[in-house]
């Protein structure tokens, strides 16, 4: 058979990118190999998000785009994945002629059988049929040994059923479902044995994995992965507060893989925010989490997501929001203005909040973080870290290499990115540094990163 070339640009989050390789394994098994140029491909698949109004614009670029190509290569298949194409449909093919197959997040393991009938009647498809289980079609074609990366990613369960009033994830992604244990851990396995020393486990809330159907707890499961040899580090994302368990938080305190850190998002400090939002829980339980968070990890990095600019959010409110910042100190943030999705029921509320407005007090609130980071950041140099080497620093791949020295990059449990220098004699091999943990000291510390000094290890 000959050997075809698929182009895949992954836009959004790591669920995103997780259904990506499992599409580019089942290509693989299809004679597709990857290019990373959409110019040299038979196929190009763009996997989207629909999270934010720009990453929806992010793809109807790209999508324009794509005509042009299809113009100089008519041979080519355009196959439109995700979340904008489980929203729009067929809208898309009415808008973007170009485009062959929209797929929408429950048909990913159907590609082959997908492209298989585009090529043969040429008929463009819609496939959004959100469906009630997780189907586990495993490629034939596993990660090589040694090709995986350090890190490596597994969805647990898919959907939301918690319906915040500005998200369109429940829409998008259909209704809560978890994978069976079972297949979740023999996936890591498989993983740590091509290679892999980190794990994150993936799901839009992972707290309530295995409730609804009365499998093993998330607990029971992050106990289950602490047991596998040879995995050296797990965390998860994301974290739902209403659904913090107190088990889950003993974990932190009891599973020796388990990371420093948790993602928590809260979204806003202010109590009649976060109830229009129908968030289910309040800035007082939200602080009373994080206070038994660290009483039982006392060091445990904190990030969190905020949108600003919710409807009806006044100037009380916001500064609610950076109070609460200023009380809980975030190790890092992501920060949104509030954008409406047309699904979504905060789209029909009133008193939206003008753009600049929201500008502002984006602005404010990055401001502020700032200057949490850097107090923050000033409490770690002379400390010692142990280390996860990813590989070569940005630098180091960016700028030419300093003689006789090599720049790594590693993270810290807590998720803080380090770099430090090594000399390069003959004797230095990347893969066997990758993967390993080694303790470095805290020299210096930048807004996004820290710098650090290679400690020898007393046994
Ligand atoms: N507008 C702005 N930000 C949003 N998020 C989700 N929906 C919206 C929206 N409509 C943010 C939330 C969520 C993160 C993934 O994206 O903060 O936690
Ligand atoms: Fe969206 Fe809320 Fe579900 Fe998160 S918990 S995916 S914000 S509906």
């Amino acid at each position: 058979m000959k050997t075809k070339k698929v182009y895949i640009n992954t836009i959004g989050c790591q669920m995103n990118v997780y259904d990506s390789g499992r599409m580019q394994r089942l290509l693989s098994d299809e004679n597709y190999i990857s290019t990373s140029l959409p110019e040299n491909a038979d196929l190009v698949i763009v996997n989207t998000c629909a999270i934010r109004e720009k990453a929806v614009q992010k793809v109807h670029s790209f999508l324009g785009r794509m005509k042009a190509l299809k113009k100089k290569n008519p041979d080519l298949h355009v196959v439109v994945a995700g979340c904008v194409a489980q929203q729009e449909g067929a809208r898309l093919i009415e808008r973007f002629p170009q485009v062959n197959i929209v797929m929408g997040t429950h048909a990913v393991d159907q590609l082959p059988d997908l492209l298989r009938r585009v090529q043969r009647d040429g008929n463009p498809i819609v496939e959004i049929a959100l469906t009630e289980t997780i189907l586990e079609k495993p490629a034939k074609t596993a990660a090589v040994p040694g090709e995986a990366g350090v890190n490596g990613f597994v969805t647990i369960m898919r959907g939301c059923d918690n319906y915040c009033t500005y998200c369109v994830v429940p829409y998008v992604r259909g209704r809560e479902v978890s994978r069976e244990p079972g297949a979740v851990i023999a996936e890591i396995e498989a993983m740590v044995r091509s290679g892999v020393k980190e794990i994150t486990l993936l799901g839009q809330n992972v707290n309530s994995y295995g409730v609804k159907e009365g499998m093993t707890s998330f607990p029971e499961l992050l106990a289950k992965a602490n047991d596998i040899n040879g995995l050296l580090r797990i965390r998860f994302v994301t974290s739902h507060p209403k659904d913090l368990s107190d088990q889950l938080i003993a974990s932190f305190g009891t599973l020796k893989k388990l990371c420093n850190h948790i993602h928590l998002p809260i979204q806003s400090g202010a109590n009649p925010v976060l109830k229009r939002m129908n968030r289910k829980y309040t800035r007082e339980s939200y602080l009373e989490k994080i206070a038994k968070l660290r009483s039982v990890s006392k060091d445990i990095a904190i990030s969190t997501d905020l949108i600003v600019g919710f409807p009806g959010e006044t100037d009380a409110d916001f500064n609610d929001t950076l109070d609460l910042m200023k009380t809980v100190q975030f190790d890092s943030l992501f920060a949104f203005e509030y954008s409406d999705r047309p699904e979504a029921p905060a789209a029909r509320f009133s008193d939206k909040i003008p753009s600049d407005v929201k500008y502002n007090r984006l602005q404010a609130l990055l401001d502020l973080q700032k200057n949490i980071i850097a107090a923050n950041h000033a409490q770690l140099p002379g400390q010692v870290f142990p280390v996860l080497i990813e590989g070569e620093s940005k630098n180091q791949q960016k700028k030419p290499a300093i003689p006789g020295i090599i720049e790594l990059m590693g993270r810290t449990s807590e998720n803080r990115i380090v770099n430090f220098a090594v000399p390069a004699d003959s004797s230095l091999d990347m893969n066997a540094l990758k993967g390993q943990i080694v303790h470095i000291r805290i020299e210096k510390t930048f807004l996004n990163s820290l710098q650090g000094v290679l400690v020898p290890v007393k046994h």
